[in-house]
């Protein structure tokens, strides 16, 4: 994305851009702004005041065509903020967001995004989040006319402090954020004849050596290599496709903290390139959604990118078990056991639950780098997707305080994410009259012994699953959402390592 951000120490209305986005609070914050607005905006303003009943409400919006020379902008455009006390992060994220479509939607090149009365801590670089995030488009399948032909081209954040070189920084590190999320993004998008398992592992090894000097670095285990090492999972997973599975492995260690001792932690994602279901196909319609069963990895490759931002003093591995479920004369069946990396064998009750036995696999090989917290995510069960709705991930956690720190993350981050838990009742419909673990319970409680399959294979580390099968891709614009891959989860993970690196994992053990 070649979004230019800048950030200007000016009044509002004399920002320039084609259009200015003015987000403002209820009650006394609004009266005032009004105030200093009503002469420059004249009588329009008034008008559009009055049709829209506009009071500041969140999500309320009021158009105001712009009459005077004295103001650059030929619209502005307030946004409602709700209560002054309670905007937080999240609500200014959106308002960057609403302000770059807002300009899309009026074919403008540039807009300027400013709130009044609202002082909060790195306002500025959420605001430039929240634009990239709204203004992010996916046009690589597009020619000729369906090529956007007057694309937003600027933002400018207006602060009400000085525009000094710090605040630049924290712009900028906003920006680059928030498009490491559009990797995400871009990832679920591609469509599946072009992204399979070793165009993603290429796609990951390009993202890390582009951030080479940040402290990113990437190694791929191939096929042939991950089914000597013992990863069988992976293997029956990928058998019936002709893209042959892989597992890629990416690090990140601070530039500059060669032998410096780091905590370690893992994040982990699930890369089903495509899931036809294999040989327990799935029905056909809707099935070209499942090119986005690799959102749990896509979110691990935008992860990484992000960390080259932030640059966290810890060292953090990416592991991505990537294959393609296809249906095929060589693929796996149901009755088949294999023995997973971890040792356990498995019996295979139903190919389409595919996602859990990569991740097995992956879980293990996350386990043996030695971290001390493992976080997995995945698109991993319709279950979830029916117990939470389209735009809720849930996360289950074997530590009961991490849970907490997850919810707080999340809510920092502005991503809904609610906790499941992990019924211990639910753990015998996982027991196998041939091999020691059957992958699939019965039909109820899907999300949850799904997880309890996974808890199989991390041993006593602390770790945390979200099943992201919901909010992963979308079909419609919502929040700072976009239609198709969200990266939703990337926001919260990075608020958690902040919170990890600040005050470490928890040593209790309490089960959650
Ligand atoms: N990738 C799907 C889960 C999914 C469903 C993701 C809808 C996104 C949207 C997963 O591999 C799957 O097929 N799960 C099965 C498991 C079942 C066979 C036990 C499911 O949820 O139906
Ligand atoms: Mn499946
Ligand atoms: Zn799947």
């Amino acid at each position: 994305m070649d979004l230019k951000i800048t950030v200007a120490s000016i009044a509002p209305l004399q920002a320039s851009a084609e259009v200015l986005v003015l987000g403002v609070p209820t009650g006394a914050p609004l009266k005032k702004a009004l105030a200093s607005l009503s002469k420059p905006l004249g009588a329009a303003l008034a008008k559009a005041l009055k049709r829209s009943e506009f009071v500041g409400k969140k999500g309320q919006t009021c158009d105001v065509p712009v009459h005077s020379a004295s103001v650059k902008a030929s619209r502005v455009a307030l946004v409602g903020l709700g209560d002054a006390a309670a905007v937080d992060g999240p609500e200014l994220r959106r308002l960057g967001a609403r302000a770059a479509r807002f300009a899309r939607s009026l074919n403008a090149a540039s807009v300027a995004v400013a709130t009044s009365q609202i002082e909060l801590d790195g306002a500025e670089a959420l605001i430039a989040q929240g634009a990239v995030l709204g203004a992010y488009r996916f046009e690589q399948y597009r020619t000729g006319d369906r090529v956007t032909k007057f694309p937003l081209e600027k933002v400018v954040v207006v602060t009400a402090g000085k525009a000094d070189a710090a605040l630049k920084q924290r712009v900028a590190d906003g920006q680059r954020v928030a498009e490491a999320v559009c990797i995400a993004r871009d990832l679920v998008n591609i469509a599946p004849n072009d992204l399979y398992p070793e165009s993603l592992a290429e796609y990951a090894q390009k993202v890390c050596a582009e951030r080479k000097d940040a402290g990113l670095s990437c190694s791929v285990i191939k096929h042939a290599a991950l089914k000597q090492k013992g990863m069988h999972l992976i293997d029956a997973v990928g058998r019936g496709s002709a893209k042959p599975p892989v597992l890629i492995h990416m690090k990140y260690r601070p530039a500059g903290s060669k032998n410096e001792a780091l905590p370690k932690y893992a994040f982990v994602g699930k890369g089903l390139t495509f899931d036809t279901g294999g040989i327990c196909i799935k029905p056909a319609p809707g099935m070209e959604e499942m090119k986005g069963d690799m959102g749990g990895a896509a979110n691990v490759v935008a992860l990484m990118a992000a960390l080259a931002v932030t640059q966290p003093r810890a060292e953090i591995h990416g592991i991505i078990a990537s294959a393609e479920n296809m249906p095929d004369g060589d693929a796996y069946r149901p009755g088949d056991i294999f023995k997973s990396y971890q040792g356990k064998t498995v019996e295979i009750i139903n190919t389409d639950a595919e996602g859990r036995l990569v991740l097995a696999d992956a879980l293990h090989y996350a386990v043996e780098q030695g971290v001390e917290l493992i976080l997995d995510n995945a698109t991993l069960t319709g279950a979830c997707v029916v117990a939470l709705g389209p735009t809720v991930s849930g996360y289950f956690s074997n530590r009961a305080e991490l849970a907490e720190r997850v919810k707080a993350a999340a809510s920092r981050a502005g991503e809904a994410m609610w906790q499941l838990p992990l019924v211990e009742e639910l753990r015998d419909m996982l027991k196998s009259d041939w091999a020691d673990l059957k992958h699939v319970g019965d039909r109820w409680g899907g999300s949850i012994t799904a997880a309890l399959f996974l808890r199989e294979f991390v041993g006593e580390t602390p770790w945390i699953h979200v099943d992201i099968a919901g909010p992963s891709m979308s079909n419609k614009v919502y929040d700072v959402y976009a239609k198709g891959g969200t990266g939703h989860g990337v926001l919260t993970y990075l608020e958690l390592i902040d919170d990890l690196v600040k005050r470490g994992v928890a040593s209790q053990t309490t089960q959650a």
